[in-house]
């Protein structure tokens, strides 16, 4: 499956309501029915005007569907629905991520929200797995949310410890930060950047043959326990370096730690670091990186991870 999404207006709110109505006739019945079974094309219009929303084209065929409605510091995903022919290929996470990088591109958008009906934990387990927590409770509805990524273009490495210096001013001891990107993506550089934010002792490399290492602090600060998961072979490993001990008292960057770190903490930032094309020729040497930082779980909701 081919599949593309689109930034879209209230124009395209015929499509929105037909993906809406096909997502809602495949769920159970509810009491009091889903507000979306009322909408009509112009309801959907007017919900569309102020932020606009996504759909998911597979082959030209419109198979998902979400309204980013702006409510002050907030984006509220609604009427988020995948055509029933379409589930289970990952369009639905898709979407999501999709929806939260457009949020990321708004600098008034702090928070993604959502409203989940309470009869649904499945759904409600999706949305955790998104990385949004339950914020509040009024029947039969479940209030989640999480904040929105931060994605920096960051042009030299320089830059990128300097990224990792003012990340530490926001980090306390128990903190994991789980890295991901190619060799040579700029990982280690990062974490040189964060330790000397944090003021722990330095010398941080790419630990050729040494898994883990502990950076003691110079000062009253959390040390950084640095792992390269590189070369480890899979979740028992991790589990033998029995870092669970250090946890509370450290602030832990794990490279390579995509789909094994997730278990040491519920929560956690996820910074992504990928390989950039020089926006301007006018500097040769330049080799910039998109580094993305998305915090998941309860300890980073209403954090302001911008400059
Ligand atoms: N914009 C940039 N951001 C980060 N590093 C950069 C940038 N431009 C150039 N570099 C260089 O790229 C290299 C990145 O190496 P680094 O060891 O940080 O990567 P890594 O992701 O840790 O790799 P590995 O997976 O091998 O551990 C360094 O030599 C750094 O100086
Ligand atoms: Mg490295």
């Amino acid at each position: 499956m081919t599949t593309e999404i689109i930034a879209i207006g209230p124009e395209r709110a015929a499509d929105v309501l037909a993906v809406v109505r096909a997502a809602f006739a495949a769920r159970p019945v509810l009491d009091p029915p889903a507000d979306a079974l009322a909408e009509t094309e112009e309801t959907i219009a007017a919900m569309l005007a102020p932020g606009g929303g996504l759909l998911v084209l597979d082959e030209g065929r419109v198979v998902g569907t979400v309204v980013l409605d702006p409510v002050d510091d907030a984006i509220f995903l609604r009427r988020f629905g995948v055509d029933p022919a379409a589930q289970g290929r990952g369009v639905a996470k898709a979407l999501v991520r999709a929806a939260l990088a457009e949020a990321s591109r708004r600098p008034e958008a702090r928070r993604a929200v959502i409203l989940a009906r309470e009869e649904l934990p499945r759904t409600m387990g999706f949305w955790r797995d998104m990385g949004f927590v339950e914020t509040g409770r009024e029947a039969p509805y479940v209030e989640m949310e999480r904040p929105v990524p931060y994605v920096a273009e960051v042009p030299s490495a320089e830059e990128m410890r300097e990224l990792g210096r003012r990340l530490a001013g926001l980090l306390r001891a128990g903190d994991v930060l789980v890295l991901t990107g190619e060799l040579g993506a700029g990982k280690t550089t990062f974490t040189q950047g964060l330790g000397e934010g944090l003021g722990v002792r330095g010398g941080i490399t790419s630990p050729t043959f040494v898994i883990a290492r502990v950076h003691p602090s110079l000062g009253e600060g959390p040390e950084l326990v640095h792992v390269d998961a590189y070369r480890l072979d899979g979740r028992a490993e991790l589990d033998d370096l029995d870092l669970d001990t250090e946890l509370d008292e450290a602030v832990t960057v794990v490279e390579w730690g995509s789909g094994l770190a997730e278990s040491l903490s519920d929560d956690r930032l996820e910074i992504r670091i990928a390989r950039a094309t020089a926006s301007t020729d006018v500097d040769p040497e330049a080799d910039p990186r998109v580094v993305e930082i998305d915090p998941v779980g309860r300890r980073w909701l209403g954090i302001d991870l911008r400059p």
